[in-house]
């Protein structure tokens, strides 16, 4: 069977922190944040929003748009750096909240790029015919490890939750070609204290994801036997308006052919792409039948690919 998307949904929290705000809590300014990163604002959530709250909004939408019951889930697949707990999973945590009575869950740890490990570990279970409807949601809520006092990495990260249902599609359409890798020697790049903050040596990470996003993008092109200008959307993640653009024109893509969240969420890590590709379908940017390149990279190292075709 072929893996393809059978629906899809996001959230976000309503409180909008502002470049402006930022200015009164580090020393940074409006300009600099747009023209080194593209962001201009940020979503945060509240203290009574955890991550498994954000993502159970999320799946809501996305099993209405799938036309599914939680009880028809088979599994549910979270990927997240933020979890409620270190255990149980978020996974767990959503499968009670939505009453996914039937559904196996469990958390997928690949920072930004989880994701994708999560698309792909799901389309493995629908192509061998093994589970039929797969809830895979990328959640943070980045602002409880974040620094509020490091200019560094507050400007940077946001909260928010998307959730794809994936299950068989008909011949050629779905997933046609993926591309997973990690590199753990550059882990000292980006990490998280036991118990603390967020720390990051932005230069190295950014000049991995620039060389790394526009190669694996196009090895899912050419792995899927197409050429660039097949290509009709490019879902890059969301972390830096500088990085996608390089990624962009690799493929020789023009603007309004890439999906620009980063603007209004800023990096909401493992939640970039559903989120991205939620409003692209919801806002008729991308439709049945669109090839549309997916592609991740993240604390790990990680990094994640797919060509997919719209449409069931
Ligand atoms: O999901 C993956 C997560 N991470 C990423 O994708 C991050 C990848 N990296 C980046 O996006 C960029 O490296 C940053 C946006 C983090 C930084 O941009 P940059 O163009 O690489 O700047 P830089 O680190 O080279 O810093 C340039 C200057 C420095 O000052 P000096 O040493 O030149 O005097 C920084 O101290 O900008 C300073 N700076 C700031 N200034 C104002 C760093 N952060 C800020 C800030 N506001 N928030």
């Amino acid at each position: 069977m072929n893996a393809g998307l059978m629906g899809i949904g996001h959230y976000v929290p309503e409180r909008i922190l502002t470049n402006h705000d930022l200015e009164k809590m580090v020393d940074t300014s409006d300009e600099w944040i747009r023209t080194r990163t593209g962001i201009e604002e940020r979503r945060i959530a509240d203290d009574n929003t955890s991550t498994s709250d954000m993502a159970y909004e999320a799946s809501i939408k996305a099993l209405e748009d799938a036309n599914i019951k939680a009880e028809d889930l088979d599994l549910i697949l979270v990927a997240t750096v933020t979890p409620d707990f270190p255990f149980p999973s978020v996974g767990c945590l959503l499968q009670d909240k939505l009453g996914a009575t039937k559904a196996a869950a469990m958390d997928v740890s690949a920072a930004c790029a989880g994701f994708m490990y999560g698309m792909i570990t799901a389309s493995q279970f629908i192509n061998n015919d093994t589970y039929k409807n797969i809830l895979v949601v990328g959640v943070e809520k980045l602002s409880k490890i974040t620094n509020w006092e490091d200019r560094n990495t507050a400007v940077l990260f946001g909260d928010g939750a998307g959730a794809a249902v994936i299950g068989p599609v008909s011949e050629g359409r779905g997933i046609l070609s993926f591309e997973l890798g990690s590199d753990g020697s550059g882990s000292k790049y980006l990490y998280q204290e036991p118990q603390g903050f967020m720390e990051m040596n932005g230069r190295e990470v950014f000049k991995f994801a620039v060389r790394q996003m526009g190669q694996s993008a196009v090895n899912v092109i050419d792995k899927a036997g197409l050429t660039k200008a097949d290509v009709d959307y490019l879902i890059p993640h969301q972390a830096n308006i500088r990085i996608m653009e390089a990624a962009r024109q690799k493929l020789e893509l023009p603007e309004e052919n890439m999906a620009t969240t980063v603007k209004k969420y800023g990096n909401t890590s493992s939640s970039t792409i559903p989120i991205a590709l939620s409003e692209a379908i919801q806002e008729g940017r991308v439709k049945d039948d669109d090839i549309v390149v997916l592609v991740g990279f993240g604390g790990g190292l990680t990094w994640g690919a797919v060509a997919l075709k719209l449409g069931k």
